[in-house]
């Protein structure tokens, strides 16, 4: 394993100098107290018009409390056209940049940073809302999305042009905010990986073909986004170290390690200052986050998609008939084996890591300190981004910190909180974690969501029709 360190970032302590995890990571733009980073979580918080909640203030402050470095903030899309869900915070307006400076502000009050992940769906939602249902949204491809069937049009040159302005327009108002830096969600079957991906994009002009071309979306964002706000900005990108596309098995397979690794190597050339590396063209996707899948849970929520895309109805008698999920079991875990759930992109993130010279933060089944530790020390990754252990137990960096390598009540990676987020509340919902007490977790679940807000009466507009009566 390469441990030596290379110029422009601060490598990890080795154990005995003092515990990697809690060095300090030193970024082109950006300094973070520690290794850890919240990783993107995605929750119903947020108002239908895309403007921000006390909800989401109180959830981005939990982790900062709880001793994360940084907080990566959820999917927040560029464009009210680019959700994946009606109710999760947008930043297509300037309107809202005085709300994002609230949960900035917050975050920082416990030393931790906060990064605003700028985000398009493209083609891949869930619950698309008012705004988006009855239109093909756009993509690098007509061909409709490949799990849930969401329709689709090819983006066409002014489209793509106003969707690189609309990115680099968001990283200026991430920044007006007081904001630390941005993240560009190039991973898991978004906008981005939609173009990136030999397995979606079809086109034939200068944003199709080789990879070159393919990557031309995501460069030209990069590059807009230093000319709108300057070199002196934090800029990441998350990307999906290979795509394993092929999980719907009729799909191509998509891009390897080493296209990816290409890519990054033109990322950081373009002005990225760091790569976070996570796994899948899809969302969800059995690498990503990697672990069980509930059926139940499953069942219980996708009612909610079940007129959203044209393969919805289909998936929703396969996830409630238990005689026929054994499809689904068969299609989403033959690739399991391939990979451990705890560190399920650390392979991957090593060999960019030896490619590029900014620092790479992986994310994907960390939860126990001593791998951390090992990761770190041995120079595999310069971070760890997690998320589902997070929601388990937003304050684990301190107990990692108090000499515990694990919380006493672990997540068990068994993804009910994902398959619950797009229409319950987003927590922690394995109940054996609460000792099979349901109020129990409910309460915890609720925590966040009893903001109590003080109601205003609305401003009087004046008379309607100029008549008062
Ligand atoms: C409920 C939930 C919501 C998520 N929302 C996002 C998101 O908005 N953007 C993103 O890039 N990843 C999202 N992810 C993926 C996580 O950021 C993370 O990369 C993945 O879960 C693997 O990390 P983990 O094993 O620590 O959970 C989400 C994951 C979960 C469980
Ligand atoms: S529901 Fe709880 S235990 Fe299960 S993956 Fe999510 S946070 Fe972990």
């Amino acid at each position: 394993m390469n441990n030596q360190p290379r110029e422009g970032r601060e490598l990890p302590a080795s154990a005995k100098n003092g515990d990697p995890i809690f060095q300090p990571l030193v970024f082109r733009n950006l300094r973070v107290k520690n290794r850890i980073f919240r990783s993107n979580i995605s929750g119903k918080f947020d108002g239908d018009d895309g403007s921000l909640s006390q909800t989401r203030v109180n959830w981005e402050t939990l982790f900062a409390r709880g001793g994360a470095g940084a907080i990566i903030s959820s999917y927040v899309p560029v464009l009210i056209a680019g959700r994946i869900i009606a109710g999760y915070a947008t930043i297509h307006d300037d309107a809202f940049i005085e709300a994002w400076r609230v949960v900035g502000e917050s975050v920082h009050r416990y030393g931790a940073k906060y990064i605003l992940q700028l985000s398009h769906s493209g083609r891949q939602m869930d619950l698309p809302g008012i705004h988006n249902q009855r239109r093909r949204s756009l993509s690098s491809t007509d061909r409709a999305e490949s799990l849930h069937g969401f329709l689709c049009r090819r983006m066409t040159k002014t489209d793509i042009r106003r969707t690189v302005d609309a990115f680099a327009q968001g990283a200026r108002r991430a920044r007006e905010a007081g904001l630390d830096g941005v993240e560009l969600h190039g991973a898991n079957g978004y906008l981005i990986t939609q173009f990136l991906s030999s397995g979606i994009n079809d086109r034939d002009d200068v944003y199709g073909g080789p990879l070159s071309n393919r990557a031309r979306f995501l460069l030209d964002i990069i590059r807009a986004i230093r000319t709108e706000v300057g070199d002196d900005y934090h800029v990441q990108v998350k990307i999906s170290a290979v795509d394993h596309n092929n999980v719907i098995p009729w799909e191509g397979k998509g891009n390897s390690l080493e296209d990816t690794i290409r890519v990054c190597r033109w990322c950081e050339a373009a002005g990225a200052d760091a790569i976070h590396v996570s796994m899948g063209s899809l969302f969800p996707h059995p690498l990503n986050p990697p672990g069980d899948f509930d059926f139940e849970t499953i069942t219980a929520t996708y009612d909610a998609m079940i007129y959203a895309g044209v393969n919805t109805f289909r998936n929703y008698l396969i996830f409630r008939y238990r005689a026929l999920r054994p499809i689904f079991r068969w299609i989403w875990f033959r690739m399991k084996q391939l990979y451990p759930v705890e560190g399920v992109g650390a392979d991957a993130a090593r060999a960019i890591r030896e490619a590029v010279s900014i620092p790479v933060i992986c994310t994907g089944g960390f939860q126990d300190a001593a791998l951390v530790r090992c990761y770190l020390a041995d120079g595999w990754l310069d971070g760890v981004s997690m998320a589902r252990s997070l929601i388990a137990n937003p304050d684990l960096p301190l107990v990692w910190a108090q000499g515990h390598d694990l919380p006493e009540r672990p997540c068990t990676f068994c993804n009910k909180c994902l398959l619950n987020a797009p229409k319950n509340l987003l927590g922690c919902y394995e109940l054996d974690r609460f000792d099979g007490d349901w109020d129990r977790m409910v309460a915890e679940i609720h925590k966040i969501y009893e903001t109590k807000p003080v109601l205003r009466i609305p401003e009087d507009p004046g008379p309607v029709g100029g008549v008062a009566l």
